[in-house]
């Protein structure tokens, strides 16, 4: 179990918006002789996480093409969700939230006109540009997300 936390801070590190800021909200856990360093990650940076998590697997059935999900509720906390200390929310992030949210939920869409795989693709599309405009630290992650 700490093994695993050890490997959720490294994880954190790698997808952080800019790394310098993580190293103030990592918190060190000591077992024994051991010291695990523990990233807390803000509400938002939790949502992202599982929202990246998410469209790793909704990648492979757009690819197989067919959807077994639905869209998760759980994406609108975007809306309310707590950022980092350095950020908050502003006018730019509302929009790209709203923008991807619509383009999240057209994937589920039965839609005979615009193919599956451009849908998702809008999706990632809409992460990234919004990253682009605040947090460009995990767009090479984000990008591995588009189907080519
Ligand atoms: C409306 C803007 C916006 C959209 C859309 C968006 N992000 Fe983010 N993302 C952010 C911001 C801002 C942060 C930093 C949050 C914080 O540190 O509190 C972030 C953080 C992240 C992180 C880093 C989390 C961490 O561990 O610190 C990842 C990974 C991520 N986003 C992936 C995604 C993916 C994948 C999508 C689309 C499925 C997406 N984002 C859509 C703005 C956005």
């Amino acid at each position: 179990m700490l093994k695993q936390l050890g490997y959720i801070f490294i994880i954190g590190l790698m997808f952080s918006c800019n790394s310098s800021e993580k190293t103030e909200q990592k918190v060190t856990i000591v077992d024994g002789s051991k010291h695990y360093d523990v990233y807390q990650g803000s509400e938002m940076a939790n949502l992202m996480r599982g929202m990246h998590a998410f469209n790793l697997q909704l990648k492979k059935e757009v690819e197989n093409g067919k959807i077994t999900t639905e869209f998760p509720e759980e994406f609108l906390k975007i809306h309310t969700a707590e950022f980092s200390e350095s950020k908050s929310r502003n006018a730019r992030f509302d929009h790209y939230s709203g923008k991807f949210v619509e383009a999240q939920k057209l994937v589920f869409v039965e839609d005979t006109i615009v193919p599956l795989t451009e849908r998702y693709n809008n999706a990632i599309n809409l992460c990234i540009s919004c990253h682009q405009t605040e947090c460009t630290g995990p767009i090479p992650k984000i990008k591995k997300l588009l189907i080519n």
